[in-house]
């Protein structure tokens, strides 16, 4: 299995583009399944979760095709025919967003047996709310042995739905099922996160009737039919903030571009309380930080517009040298400090209790192996070895790959020596 290796204590200097979001461009890629004509995405990222859907989408009769195109890296996505509505569980369990399959296969065949997700290494996500939406647009849900079987022989119906707390992904699920629904659709208590908005927006170019999204009450008008259409992936906020921390805790001066500006205002504006040089830009932002330490600053995850959980680990990271306590606390997810232990290991001083961690700034941070745990949590091990002393090896980086395209080499533009050690044939325990 691949490993990371950092040398910590480089300035980082440079310029990063920001890559199509891995959040938005999975769902878009699940809206394939709503039309017979191509569906062709630009500003896709390349990463190990796409691949995984590509995979999935392949099985149920969709075909395909990564290129470079035109406008950089594209997907065309064709599925004539739906010709199997069976997702099994060895590909769902890959990546649980895979699952958002099941609403489209109905939407368009009127039937579809997917496995459910399981848990995770972040916490129990049930999918209840997803199927609450389904059976509110009129699917007969039946559960057997892991798998979902949804029915909707006559199609979905328009209905009311009432989330009882914020889920993007349910809130997602919904639109893509109730586009090809009969009758109209409200969402209310939806997420407003923008990737809803850019899945608004695609959808509505493939000729959806989709209004209200970003906002918590989302209507959609069904058609009978949706057509083929391009469209370009949003960028990638939680990439965008992951570098944007980067340079904080390295030091120097990055500009980050390709990407929007008004996606990660509250990291930007804890980055500037912590004393980090924020500008923003037209297609970004510019972060700096010339010798002095940070503050310690205190933080609390929460749904968009909030600070994000996908950027509590890097936080996180960025808080272990920071001058005094910084209390963070994580709102979404339940067991979302598997990060802190191997911080721990490079010399942090953090504990842990319930939904709180309390991170005692230190001096210097010691280079040592760690393990990724998860997607979020691995990165923040990688800009915690920007600092600490010696070498860092981050093992279990298929968690990095799952989400970051071309990381080392981004990093590495700037300054940073990351490499990647490729299979150096030591058994994963
Ligand atoms: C998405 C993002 C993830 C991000 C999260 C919150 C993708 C692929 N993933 O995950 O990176 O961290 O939003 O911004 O886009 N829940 C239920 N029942 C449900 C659904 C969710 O109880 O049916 C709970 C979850 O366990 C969690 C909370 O609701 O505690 C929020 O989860 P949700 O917003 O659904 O996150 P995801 O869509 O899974």
């Amino acid at each position: 299995m691949d490993r990371i290796a950092i040398t910590g204590g480089a300035r980082l200097n440079g310029s990063i583009p920001i890559s199509g979001a891995k959040n938005s461009a999975i769902k878009l890629m699940a809206a394939s399944l709503l039309t017979d004509e191509p569906l062709r995405l630009t500003n896709m990222p390349r990463l190990a979760d796409t691949r995984f859907l590509g995979k999935l989408l392949m099985r149920l009769g969709v075909s395909v095709t990564e290129s470079d195109g035109p406008d950089g890296q594209q997907t065309i996505l064709h599925a004539p025919e739906i010709t199997s509505g069976f997702a099994p569980y060895d590909l769902v369990r890959q990546m649980r967003a895979s699952f958002n399959v099941l609403g489209p296969l109905v939407a368009r065949s009127g039937q579809a047996k997917v496995s459910l997700p399981g848990g995770c290494t972040i916490g129990a996500r049930p999918v209840d709310l997803h199927l609450q939406a389904l059976e509110a647009l009129g699917a007969k849900i039946d559960l057997h042995e892991g798998y979902v079987y949804a029915q909707a022989p006559r199609g979905l119906k328009g209905a009311e739905i009432t989330f009882p707390f914020v889920s993007v992904g349910a809130t997602e699920h919904a639109m893509l099922a109730a586009v090809l629904a009969d009758g109209v659709t409200v969402i209310h208590n939806a997420a407003c996160e923008p990737e809803l908005v850019d899945l608004q927006e695609c959808l509505n170019a493939m000729g959806a009737k989709v209004e209200g999204a970003g906002t918590p009450t989302v209507t959609i008008t069904g058609v009978p039919r949706l057509k083929g259409a391009t469209h370009a992936v949003i960028p990638d906020r939680i990439e965008m903030g992951t570098y944007a921390v980067a340079a904080a805790m390295a030091g120097g001066e990055v500009r980050l571009t390709n990407a929007r500006p008004g996606l990660i205002d509250a990291l930007l504006e804890k980055l500037k309380e912590a004393g980090a040089g924020v500008e923003e830009t037209a297609d970004g932002c510019i972060i700096r930080r010339n010798g002095s330490r940070l503050n310690a600053v205190d933080i609390e995850t929460a749904p968009f517009p909030g600070f994000a959980t996908d950027l509590q680990a890097q936080f996180m990271a960025l808080m272990t040298t920071a001058n005094g306590e910084s209390r963070i606390r994580e709102t979404i997810f339940e067991n979302r400090f598997m990060h802190a232990p191997e911080l721990m290991r490079l010399g942090a001083d953090i504990s842990v209790s319930g939904g709180e961690a309390r991170v005692r700034g230190v001096e210097q941070l010691e280079g040592a192996e760690v393990m990724a745990t998860d997607l979020r949590a691995s990165v923040s091990l990688v800009i915690a070895g920007l600092v600490a002393r010696g070498e860092t090896t981050v093992s279990r980086i298929y968690h990095l790959d799952r989400g970051f395209e071309r990381l080392e080499e981004k990093l590495g533009a700037c300054g940073a020596q990351v490499r990647r050690i490729v299979g150096d044939g030591e058994p994963e325990l």
